[in-house]
């Protein structure tokens, strides 16, 4: 069990969640979040926001009973967090943009932080795409080259695929099939974070299943993170 440090409200049923204590994560893995005793039955997974020396960050959306607990969670509350999981994004090189859609933005701003540490990478470009207003844009802007905003239109209008080496996305289906789509045929790389439903979140139960070309993988182990084109053109 950890202890709450604060659940902050950050509008339009978004709120970012900071528990105390030393975790391990790295960009694009998950834990598997729960703040009750037996129901429901199943933790919730969630990607890791940020992490600090004495604390981990979780930013989340209130959509059903799970994360309607958490939205109610006070200063040394208890939690059980198990993970971390999940492959998590590579660590690349070049130049690199990170691409997030509503709460698909989550696990792109500790991707922000790591590949902004890295030496590798030259130029770092993140875009959020909102439906109503932006969040966190001035925790982003840290460490982003150049930060593109998009409210209630298509994130992927600003974006030019041939300007980078990578792209990492995370968000609605659509928005992320449609960045693999624009970079088919060049020579940028494109990495999605893939949102399953999860009961077990380490490859025992397969209810995660997802289909690439080689074959059906278990989101929770062998993803989230998944060459888009393994993804989308199986
Ligand atoms: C690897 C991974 C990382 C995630 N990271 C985040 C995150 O950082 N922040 C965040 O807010 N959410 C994240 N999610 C989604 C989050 O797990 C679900 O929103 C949560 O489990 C819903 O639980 P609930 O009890 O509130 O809702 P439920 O009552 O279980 O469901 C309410 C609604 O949400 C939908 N839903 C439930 N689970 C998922 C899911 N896994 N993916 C898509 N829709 C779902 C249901 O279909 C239903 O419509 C992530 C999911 C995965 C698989
Ligand atoms: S959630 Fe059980 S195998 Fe992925």
């Amino acid at each position: 069990m950890a202890n709450v440090i604060s659940n902050e409200y950050l509008g339009q049923d978004m709120h970012l969640l900071k528990i105390e204590g030393s975790f391990k994560g790295e960009m694009g893995q998950f834990y598997m979040v729960r703040a009750w005793e037996n129901y429901p039955v199943l933790s919730r997974p969630i990607s890791i926001h940020n992490i600090e020396e004495e604390s981990i960050t979780f930013l989340y959306r209130v959509v059903g009973e799970g994360t309607e607990i958490l939205s109610n969670l006070k200063t040394s509350d208890d939690v059980k967090l198990e993970g971390p999981y999940g492959n998590g994004f590579p660590k690349v090189t070049g130049k690199v943009a990170l691409v997030g859609g509503g709460m698909g933005v989550a696990p792109l701003y500790l991707a922000a932080k790591k590949l902004k540490q890295m030496e590798s990478v030259e130029k770092l470009d993140v875009y959020m795409g909102f439906r109503d207003e932006a969040i966190l844009t001035e925790e982003y802007e840290e460490y982003a080259d150049e930060l593109f905003i998009n409210i209630n239109g298509k994130v992927t209008d600003d974006l030019d695929v041939d300007k980078y080496d990578y792209i990492f996305t995370c968000g609605p289906e659509v928005m992320m099939e449609s960045v693999v789509n624009m970079a088919k045929g060049s020579n940028t790389k494109v990495y999605v974070s893939i949102e399953k439903r999860m009961a077990c979140g380490v490859g025992a139960c397969l209810v995660c299943t997802c289909k690439t070309q080689s074959g059906n993988k278990k989101t929770c182990k062998d993803g989230p993170v998944f060459l888009g084109e393994d993804v989308y053109y199986a």
